[in-house]
């Protein structure tokens, strides 16, 4: 018999994961909503068929994933609590939610706390995950899930706040940077339509070489593009006097201070 997963929260990431999971994993999945607000979250028809209201679904989980904001996530536990049985384990995908802070409400449940990121939808998401008080086979049974969302990582949890700066908010960092050459493209003349195609799979392939020659500094990867008094020479000059390594590295900062403020919400409900 399929297993039961029930999603509390349809936004943006649950739809991401959901997305996925629909189509490769062998599972009943629920999507438990409190408004329709869902329906500007990018859920197609199908997808909305696994969207509810009723809270009963929750007793009969056997995961339950919870996926509303940081500043919900307490409160809406405490609401649901009643409805969540011993048996079931719960999965927290929200920023800055410590374990500790579930465990407060459900003390008896296996809790998993991940960050995966919206690639989860195309499955090449990269997710950090760490378990506490799971048996064997279920996390087992959680780890081959996040899988089909793309590459996992069992880290300490203390590890996921900086992790969600550096991949959880990452999506964003691509799609501003390329936001940004794709505009400098099209002022030098390469006509829209092609620009985000090449720019796309530039940073596909200079990422997928960054992997496959791990046993090669960055350093030594930009000097294979750079020719002396040549244009990646000129175009990193102009970088690093604009300071852009500080500029990314400010940033991160930011989110991952962002992401520890975030689990500083009371925790007594
Ligand atoms: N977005 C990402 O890329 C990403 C990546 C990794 C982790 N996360 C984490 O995922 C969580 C959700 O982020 P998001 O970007 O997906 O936010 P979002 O789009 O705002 O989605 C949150 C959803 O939770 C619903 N909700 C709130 N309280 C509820 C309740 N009691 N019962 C049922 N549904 C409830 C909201 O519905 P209403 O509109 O009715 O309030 C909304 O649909 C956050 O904790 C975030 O840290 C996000």
């Amino acid at each position: 018999m399929s297993k039961k997963i029930i999603v509390v929260g349809p936004g943006n990431i649950a739809h991401a994961i959901v997305a996925r999971w629909l189509q490769v994993a062998d599972a009943e999945i629920h999507v438990l909503a409190r408004s329709k607000t869902y329906l500007t979250k990018g859920w197609r028809p199908q997808e909305q068929q696994v969207v509810t209201f009723d809270q009963e679904v929750l007793t009969q989980a056997d995961l339950i994933m919870l996926a509303v904001k940081p500043k919900d996530m307490l409160t809406t536990l405490a609401q649901l609590k009643p409805r969540i049985s011993p048996a079931s384990i719960i999965l927290s995908v929200a920023a800055g939610i410590a374990i500790a802070q579930i465990r407060q409400l459900l003390p008896e449940l296996g809790i998993v706390r991940t960050m995966p990121n919206v690639c989860s939808e195309i499955g090449t998401s990269v997710t950090g995950i760490s378990f506490d008080n799971v048996a064997e086979e279920d996390k087992s049974w959680v780890m081959s899930l996040m899988n089909l969302l793309g590459h996992v990582v069992e880290m300490p949890e203390h590890l996921l706040n900086p992790m969600t700066a550096l991949y959880g908010s990452g999506p964003a960092y691509v799609y501003v940077f390329l936001q940004a050459i794709i505009r400098a493209a099209e002022d030098l003349g390469i006509p829209p339509e092609h620009a985000r195609e090449l720019a796309a799979h530039m940073v596909l392939g200079a990422s997928q070489k960054a992997l496959m020659d791990s046993d090669k500094s960055l350093d030594q990867l930009v000097s294979q593009v750079v020719s002396p008094g040549g244009t990646t020479e000129a175009m990193l000059r102009v970088l690093d006097q604009l300071g852009w390594q500080d500029i990314m590295h400010q940033a991160l900062k930011a989110a991952g201070e962002k992401a520890a403020q975030l689990g500083a919400v009371p925790s007594r409900l």
